[in-house]
């Protein structure tokens, strides 16, 4: 078969066409990927990052219930008008310990990747309570709720435990603890906690 026969073969044929074409993108991939699950830089967590305490963790839960996500990213590209706006660009070390990642990428309002410590507890009170107290000109929806709503801790404990089987280094004090921590706590406090740990662990290095 000559060589220009071999390739109408091929472009004839939809099924061999379609197993070479799928073939010839995994080995696309593959290059892609596979670097990055041997190098350290990806895998390793940055000096000083430290786990979701028990309150953050249970805020991080009622951020992704009330679809915070869905309006912020929490990924900081590196690009000027991006690090001069959020801050040092976001590092894969920073999210080893992130079960699911909330980086998104629909941007309604600010990256929040590392607005921890940006503003005290009490402003986060009032603009989630009614962001238009804060910001005149904010569409973000007010969330009075979180400021009645209590938590019971009753399944801090196992979702730490299920963190620690994804690799997450909880003691088992922190297990210990996790119930009597949140307990009583309105999700607001839960939330403005979690809120002021995101991109902290940079900071700390420092
Ligand atoms: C409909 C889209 C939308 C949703 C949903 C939303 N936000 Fe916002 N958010 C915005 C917009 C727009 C701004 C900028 C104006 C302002 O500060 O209110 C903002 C600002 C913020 C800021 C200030 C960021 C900064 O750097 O100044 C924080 C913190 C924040 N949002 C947290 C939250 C949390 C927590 C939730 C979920 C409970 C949430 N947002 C849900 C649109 C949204």
């Amino acid at each position: 078969m000559s060589k220009k026969l071999k390739h109408e073969f091929v472009e004839k044929h939809v099924g061999w066409l379609s197993i070479l074409m799928i073939i010839a993108i995994a080995i696309g991939g593959l290059v892609e990927i596979t670097p990055l699950l041997y190098q350290k830089q990806t895998n390793e967590p940055v000096v000083g990052l430290q786990p979701y305490s028990a309150l953050e963790l249970e805020g991080r839960d009622i951020y992704i219930r009330e679809g915070c996500n869905n309006c912020h990213s929490q990924m900081i590209r590196p690009f000027r008008h991006e690090t001069e706006r959020y801050g040092h660009y976001s590092l894969a070390g920073e999210h080893v310990w992130e079960h699911p990642f909330l980086w998104g990428s629909k941007r309604t309002g600010p990256d929040l990747a590392r607005v921890g410590q940006r503003y005290s507890d009490e402003w986060h009170y009032v603009h989630l309570m009614n962001p238009r107290d804060v910001v005149p000109e904010s569409n973000m929806p007010a969330y009075p709720w979180l400021d009645e709503n209590t938590l019971d801790g009753e399944l801090t404990a196992k979702k730490m435990q299920v963190f620690r089987s994804f690799g997450v280094p909880y003691t088992d004090e922190d297990i210990a603890g996790a119930k009597e921590a949140v307990q009583g706590k309105t999700e607001m406090e839960a939330l403005i906690a979690y809120l002021q740990s995101l991109g902290t662990a940079l900071q700390r290095a420092e």
